[in-house]
């Protein structure tokens, strides 16, 4: 059974650019079976052109059914093509009492010559006209219909549609109301509910604005999620939306609706006209087909911005990034787009304390300039002393016109010391929280100085909505990339405990330092930033694992504290091949380049280089990029540690033996970039210092 939705607007048709996403005409539903009935429920504006679709279908015979008489339900059937042909047959279902006196009397009337040329008594289609009670059942071919009345002026029908082993529900017009009269209609219509797969719903109201219409005879959208999700129903769409809603309103209180029920295990949408359910046995598929596609230049400027396409938009892009520094980055510059604020900084709830994540200051330190501050080791309490302490402990965010008025009362106070130190100005602040799962904080975020025209303003109540929505959206991404990068780590420490060099520490900078010179080689190259930053947050993990082979090596060798013979090399040559096994199995573009790595990160650009295979080494640029950088980056690690075949060389020596090496060794280009990025990698070194001495006693 296929639903498809043609018109879902309550009260009057409205046509304007600003309604057309979620459709102007008003309810109609057609619903078609696999064994070919065909059946529509009301006869809305939506029913004209589902006519002349069903005329050029060459479709005769259908069943109507009405679930009251309202105009908004009605207006359309003067105008649905079918009944001015003699050769389609249609059954019309109603309640007996509809319109008081039958479907018959209500369109007898409205097909009054006042009213409309032609007479119902002079339609040309065979007409049947089946009255029923409502809560009868009654079949319509394979579909099994059930009815059940509900509270609203004049009287309603819902349905319950079942075939093809599911069952579809529509509630036509009704108020889930708290008026003693209606408490036996609402206790039927609950019961009714047990076993539906997917309701669509009469949602008119929002919570606020039904305190001003309580027996107007439709319902909010809350009470129905309520209901729905007591009755275990997983899909609710809601529908009869208010003629007065443009698409972007209705965008918006569905967020906001999802927000707020979001641990119930429910879906929630908003119908829209040209919407498609198809179903079989319960596997629902619902696809929009006139939903024009999202431009991202549309996201940009206030007339085609939509909130739910811009955080659907976002969203999608975060799936693409699993390193978390990459993610936080894109979502600070996210919230500093919205907001226009000049610069803005990430912290990461650690333990008892926040570490400074990411910073950008357009002010002081434009674009990749930031990247070397990103690895500063900063601390503060989680304390309610700072804001951002605040934010975090409580959960909630912290608005501030001027860092310099705080509210009388804060427990918080402005540290001054940063902006004295750098010259910088901070006015205005919001900081919000950034929440995972079950509500666990995992961050918080702080925008700086909104300047939409240069000079710092307050963050407006929408800037700030906005805000603690791409917050909420952007806590399960992060979970992800922790979760990504933490495996990562765990795999390490399994190497960790065969050769105790491989420690989280020196991988991390490893991983970095191929993240920062990747970075760089990029910028260069003028590659577009979507993609840097896919590379970039795979390069990271990729490279950290460079040299996982080394647990298939034994451990006369790999533990050896002196120089190794030629025959030990060649075995120790060895961990390349066996880690790129490791990822052999791998289909992810991380376990591609994480391959490619392990297998070439001792290529050597002269072509001196080796993989532990038989295969001729390769030299130049047919060594992978990403094994090229990782070499870099992994003999700048081991010359600047101390290992147990050698002592450490100091990092002027480190950095004049790679320089040495270019041409030779290395890529003379990503030297240079090694080189640009000096300072970053230095802060890397800083941030993950070797926190054991892995090689006890002396080197021979
Ligand atoms: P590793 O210790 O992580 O070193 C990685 C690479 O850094 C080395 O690759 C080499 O290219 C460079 N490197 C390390 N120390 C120095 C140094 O003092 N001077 C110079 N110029 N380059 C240095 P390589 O040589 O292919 O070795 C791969 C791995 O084999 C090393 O990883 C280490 O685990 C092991 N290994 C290499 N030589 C010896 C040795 O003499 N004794 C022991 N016990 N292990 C060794
Ligand atoms: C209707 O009953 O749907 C029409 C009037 C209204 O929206 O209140
Ligand atoms: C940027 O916005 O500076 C690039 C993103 C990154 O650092 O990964
Ligand atoms: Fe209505
Ligand atoms: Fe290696």
């Amino acid at each position: 059974m296929d639903v498809l939705i043609r018109g879902t607007r309550g009260s009057i048709p409205v046509a304007s650019a600003e309604t057309q996403r979620y459709g102007g005409n008003t309810t109609c539903i057609e619903i078609i079976t696999r064994a070919g009935e065909h059946i529509l429920i009301d006869a809305g504006s939506g029913i004209r052109a589902l006519g002349d679709d069903l005329v050029s279908r060459g479709s005769t015979e259908l069943s109507l059914c009405f679930t009251h008489a309202h105009w908004d339900h009605l207006l359309g059937f003067t105008m649905f093509a079918p009944i001015f042909s003699s050769t389609s047959t249609i059954n019309i279902h109603a309640p007996y009492n509809i319109g008081r006196d039958g479907i018959r009397t209500v369109l007898g009337g409205v097909m009054d010559r006042r009213y409309f040329p032609v007479t119902f008594d002079n339609i040309p289609a065979q007409l049947a006209v089946h009255d029923f009670t409502p809560g009868d059942t009654f079949q319509i071919g394979s579909a099994l219909i059930e009815t059940c009345p509900t509270w609203h002026p004049g009287g309603n029908v819902a349905y319950k549609i079942t075939a093809d082993g599911w069952t579809f529900f529509f509630s036509g017009d009704h108020e889930w109301s708290d008026d003693a009269e209606a408490e036996p209609v609402c206790t039927m219509l609950r019961t009714f509910l047990k076993g539906v797969d997917l309701a669509l719903v009469d949602a008119q109201y929002t919570d606020e604005e039904y305190l001003a219409r309580q027996g107007w005879g439709h319902s909010t959208y809350s009470a129905w999620v309520q209901v729905a999700s007591d009755a275990g129903i997983g899909r609710l769409l809601f529908s009869h939306h208010d003629p007065a809603r443009t698409d972007k309103d209705l965008d918006v209180i569905l967020d906001h609706i999802r927000l707020r029920f979001h641990p119930l295990p429910i879906q929630l949408d908003m119908a829209a006209e040209g919407m498609v359910i198809s179903a079989q046995d319960k596997n629902i598929q619902i696809e929009h087909k006139i939903l024009p596609q999202v431009h991202k230049d549309e996201l940009q400027g206030e007339s085609g911005f939509t909130l739910l396409a811009w955080i659907n938009a976002f969203t999608q892009e975060l799936t693409r990034y699993n390193d978390v520094g990459v993610l936080l980055d894109r979502i600070l510059l996210e919230g500093r787009t919205i907001t226009q604020a000049d610069a803005g900084t990430v912290f990461l709830v650690e333990d008892d304390h926040l570490t400074f994540a990411f910073i950008h200051n357009d002010t002081l330190f434009p674009g990749s300039a930031a990247n070397k501050f990103a690895y500063a080791n900063t601390k503060l309490p989680l304390s309610n002393t700072s804001i951002a302490g605040f934010v975090a402990l409580n959960r909630q965010t912290v608005n501030i016109q001027d860092m310099r008025h705080l509210p009388a009362g804060a427990p918080f106070s402005f540290n001054e010391a940063l902006d004295q130190a750098t010259g910088y100005r901070t006015v205005s602040t919001l900081t919000v929280p950034i929440l995972g799962r079950n509500n666990s904080i995992l961050g918080v975020m702080q925008l700086i100085n909104s300047m939409p025209d240069g000079l710092p303003e307050p963050f407006t109540d929408s800037m700030e909505a906005r805000v603690q929505l791409l917050a909420a959206h952007a806590g399960s991404a992060l979970e992800r990339g922790t979760m990504a990068q933490e495996l990562v780590l765990r795999m390490l420490e399994m190497a960790a405990m065969r050769d105790p060099h491989e420690t989280g520490p020196h991988v991390q900078r490893v991983g970095s330092y191929a993240a920062e010179i990747y970075h760089c080689w990029a910028e260069r190259h003028g590659i577009d930033i979507d993609e840097l930053r896919y590379t970039k947050s795979q390069i990271r993990l990729a490279a950290m694992l460079h040299d996982v082979g080394k647990v298939g090596i034994s451990d006369t060798i790999l533990k050896k504290p002196g120089r190794l013979t030629d025959d030990e090399f060649a075995i120790m040559q060895k961990h390349c091949i066996f880690g790129a096994q490791i990822f052999k199995t791998g289909t992810s573009e991380l376990d591609r380049m994480g391959q490619e790595i392990a297998l070439h990160h001792h290529q050597k650009w002269n072509g001196r280089g080796y993989t532990g295979t038989d295969a001729p080494p390769l030299s130049g640029r047919d060594i992978p990029l990403p094994a090229q950088i990782t070499a870099i980056a992994d003999v700048y690690d081991a010359l600047c540690s101390r290992r147990c075949y050698k002592e450490a060389w100091s990092c002027t020596e480190a950095v004049k033996i790679i320089k040495k090496e270019a041409g030779e060794h290395f890529n003379p280009e990503i030297v240079d970039c090694f080189l640009d990025v000096l300072e970053t990698l230095e802060a890397i070194r800083a941030k993950y210092p070797d926190t054991v001495d892995t090689c006890q006693g002396d080197i021979d």
